[in-house]
């Protein structure tokens, strides 16, 4: 596979658009109606910012050529996130060097996206690096999100013993209460919940800020010096928005991720004997059904865009979407979900990030291992092909 990924590593951008041209006219590589992709983004057509050798052309080969916009319904799902979904589509626009109709932020699926859902006008405790907070706050619906720094700042100067006290114009100052003006995680204004977003850059700030907050059933411990939580208040759902405990970027083993930083939160939490402080976690991101149930409504959305269209296959007016390929490298959150979501989903996993192979994964097989995302997409189409007499089209 080395040998292989390093050949294509070498082939010029010049030399890649003749072959991009030469797939898409070959005919056993063209779109077929019925068939339906939702590609993983990191360890299949990223590894951290670095596109992966073959996903810019595996992506073009699914537009159309003349507008540049999806000839077959396809989206991504990751358990990535820290950006808005705009964001993401822009960044993947940009990495693969795709035409600005190809992606769009209804096609893309973060680990947290289904924490729009959750939106609340009352504090919520935001975990996670990048841009968690103000995805939360300006484009979720959390108007009262904060942060553990946020926290940090306006509490005890000795909360955090390891490091100087955070500055409030560092980091922001917590929100108040519109109506009463008291600050997040007071007892006026409790926490509700905590979102765990993204990974976070800083676990000794996020767990002991997390403790704090949960062992005050949503006071931070600023405001409870010499009182005892409310016992009467429950405690604090964590929301977690994906379980990966490894993740591929551009390192060559793969990454710690959210997953991991999970176990530790847990293992502290037994450690003090707080058990009952973690009683109600979600976990949300693949291989659970969430990022599904979103990915379904997208593309059957882009079916129905396509069976309406002049421009595109007449195949998709006969057939709706009766395979969804999903393209993935971990098998226990890309495999284990194509196969838990059911018909039509059909794990392809990938040797291009946490997989690494040679053959299937034992635990959580999929329907079939490739190469890489161009092979997964090839195979796709020759899924289509050879269903097409069963499916009418
Ligand atoms: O933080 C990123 C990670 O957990 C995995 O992303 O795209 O492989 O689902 P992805
Ligand atoms: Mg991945």
């Amino acid at each position: 596979m080395a040998d292989m990924v390093g050949r294509r590593a070498g082939v010029s951008a010049g030399r890649r658009a003749t072959e991009q041209q030469q797939r898409a006219l070959s005919t056993s590589s063209r779109p077929q109606p019925g068939v339906a992709f939702a590609f993983d983004i990191d360890g299949v057509l990223l590894r951290g910012k670095t596109p992966i050798p073959g996903a810019s052309a595996a992506l073009h080969s699914l537009l159309d050529p003349a507008t540049g916009a999806p000839a077959v319904p396809f989206c991504f799902i990751t358990n990535g996130g820290g950006v808005s979904e705009a964001d993401k589509a822009a960044e993947l626009g940009r990495l693969l060097d795709l035409p600005p109709a190809a992606v769009s932020p209804g096609q893309v699926i973060l680990a947290h996206s289904p924490f729009k859902d959750l939106a609340t006008a009352a504090p919520v405790l935001v975990i996670g690096g990048k841009q968690s907070l103000a995805v939360a706050r300006d484009c979720y619906g959390f108007t009262a999100a904060a942060s553990p720094a946020q926290v940090a700042a306006a509490g005890h100067p000795a909360q955090l013993p390891l490091r100087p006290p955070h500055s409030p114009a560092d980091v922001g100052r917590l929100p108040t209460c519109p109506t009463s003006g008291a600050p997040a995680g007071s007892p006026a204004f409790p926490f509700t919940a905590v979102l765990v977003m993204y990974d976070p850059e800083c676990w000794h700030t996020d767990v002991q800020v997390t403790l704090d907050v949960l062992a005050g059933r949503g006071v931070s411990a600023g405001w409870r010096l010499g009182t005892r939580p409310p016992a009467t208040r429950p405690f604090l759902p964590v929301h977690f928005s994906n379980g990966d405990v490894l993740w591929a970027n551009e390192h060559p083993a793969p990454r710690l991720g959210q997953g991991a930083f999970a176990a530790a939160l847990r293992a502290v939490v037994s450690a003090t004997g707080q058990g009952d402080i973690l009683s109600q976690q979600l976990i949300y991101g693949k291989p659970t059904p969430w990022p599904y149930r979103l990915a379904d409504a997208a593309l059957a959305g882009q079916a129905l865009k396509l069976a309406s269209s002049p421009s595109s296959d007449p195949g998709w007016r006969k057939t709706g979407i009766r395979a969804v390929v999903a393209v993935g490298d971990n098998p226990a959150a890309d495999v284990a979900g194509a196969a838990a979501a059911g018909e039509p989903w059909v794990p392809a996993l990938v040797c291009t990030g946490v997989h690494a192979g040679p053959g299937n994964c034992p635990v959580n097989p999929a329907a079939v291992v490739v190469e890489d995302v161009e092979a997964a997409v090839e195979w796709g189409w020759r899924l289509g092909r050879e269903s097409a007499r069963a499916w009418g089209v």
